[in-house]
């Protein structure tokens, strides 16, 4: 990443206050299209973030710069994105303005936003994006606000870090997709050296911890840019409200797919139309995946956690359908090498990476496993990284 406080000098010169602010991408280890029906997550935070350099100023209007994107840009407080807005200016905006409806006070300020979560690949660099541009808004508004992370900041302004999450994820979706809260609470809550497991109902949340001297993670971009279609995705989210809606009838209880446990989906299943079935079957046993893999990393069992997280991939190829071929051969050839405890898609599919978890003295072989085969079987050429898992959203020191 470029050195964004040398760039705003260049670009905006001297400054009496500049702070600088930081939201990471995410790779969700298990726990596929949960969140949505209300059940569990485990995701991470990535080394890789969206940063922002920021000085206030007295005008309500923000100016930036995007390194990514080579481009100057301004908004007025309180402006709506438009069709003509540019895709990378639209999550600012909308978060601007979604945190002006909380009631909060902003100030306008300029500032240089650069990235290295790759864009479009399924690692949520529109959720960094988001966090970043809500941190740069609540620091603009109080400049003398302690470097720390996301949630001591908004509670400095009445906010929790769920809240702060939260109201990203509204800024989501009024100009992306409607997605759950995964993105955005691991780009606000992330804990290095952890997984964080989540419980998208109530958001109650621990770190798992993952034990790196056993089993490093690598991430696989399969270079098939993810087109979440907004069609695909809510596609996928009515039948399982859909499904949640016919299980209602039979147990008044339920009130989304998280409530329906195994063996009532068991005993019920045939009662549903074969696609709504097989999205609710995905949701059902994924959440037990959930469960099982925390318990598996708290007693230390990767070699468990790999199965469970095979058993996931398998689980949205065949009953959630949102894997793809490229996807499907990168985990086959992931699966095929020594040491490669467990993998999977990861994050919404249709395109984007995998996820793999490998013993970290078999890094070397998968990547030549993947570099030798992927693209002559595709025609794409892979992207291959290993992150430790990082902390979240902070305003730097
Ligand atoms: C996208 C969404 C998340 C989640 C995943 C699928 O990343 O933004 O909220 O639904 O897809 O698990």
């Amino acid at each position: 990443m470029s050195d964004i406080v040398a760039r705003f000098a260049e670009l905006f010169g001297p400054a009496d206050v500049l702070r600088t602010v930081r939201a990471p991408g995410r790779v969700n280890l298990i726990g596929e299209h949960t969140d949505y029906n209300e059940g569990f997550v485990m995701p991470m935070a990535l080394a890789r973030s969206v940063r922002i350099a920021l000085a206030p100023h007295e005008e309500p209007i923000v100016r930036l710069w995007s390194e990514q994107f080579a481009e100057r840009a301004e908004f007025a407080l309180g402006e709506a994105p438009s069709d003509q807005t540019s895709h990378w200016l639209r999550y600012p905006m909308a978060v601007a303005a979604v945190l002006a409806e909380e009631g909060l006070a902003l100030s306008g300020f300029r500032g240089v936003v650069d990235g290295d979560v790759p864009v479009g690949a399924g690692l949520s660099s529109s959720a960094a994006c988001e966090v970043a541009a809500a941190l740069a808004l609540l620091v603009a508004a109080r400049p003398e606000i302690a470097p720390g992370p996301a949630a001591a900041v908004a509670e400095a302004h009445g906010l929790t870090g769920e809240r702060l999450a939260r109201l990203c994820q509204t800024a989501e979706h009024r100009v992306g997709v409607r997605c759950g809260i995964m993105d955005q609470f691991i780009s606000v809550h992330g804990r290095a050296g952890h997984a964080v497991m989540l419980d998208c109902r109530d958001l109650s949340h621990r770190p798992v911890p993952l034990p790196a001297r056993e089993a490093a993670v690598v991430i696989i971009d399969s270079g098939v840019q993810r087109k979440l279609t907004a069609g695909a995705y809510n596609e996928r989210r009515s039948q399982c409200e859909d499904g949640a809606a016919r299980l209602r009838e039979i147990d008044a209880s339920i009130k989304s797919l998280r409530d329906v446990p195994r063996d009532l989906f068991e005993t019920h299943a045939e009662a549903l139309p074969p696609a709504v079935r097989r999205r609710c079957r995905h949701v059902v046993t994924e959440n037990a995946r959930v469960l099982e893999s925390v318990e598996a990393l708290e007693a230390g069992n990767v070699a468990r956690f790999g199965k469970l997280v095979n058993a996931s991939h398998d689980s949205l190829r065949d009953d959630y359908e949102v894997s793809g071929p490229e996807l499907d051969v990168l985990v086959e050839i992931a699966r095929g090498v020594e040491g490669v405890l467990g993998s999977r898609l990861t994050g919404a599919g249709f395109g984007g990476c995998t996820v793999s978890l490998v013993r970290p003295d078999a890094v070397e072989a998968l990547r030549d496993a993947v570099l030798s085969r992927y693209q002559a079987e595709t025609g794409l050429e892979p992207r291959l990284w290993t992150s430790p898992a990082a902390d979240g959203a902070a305003v730097e020191a």
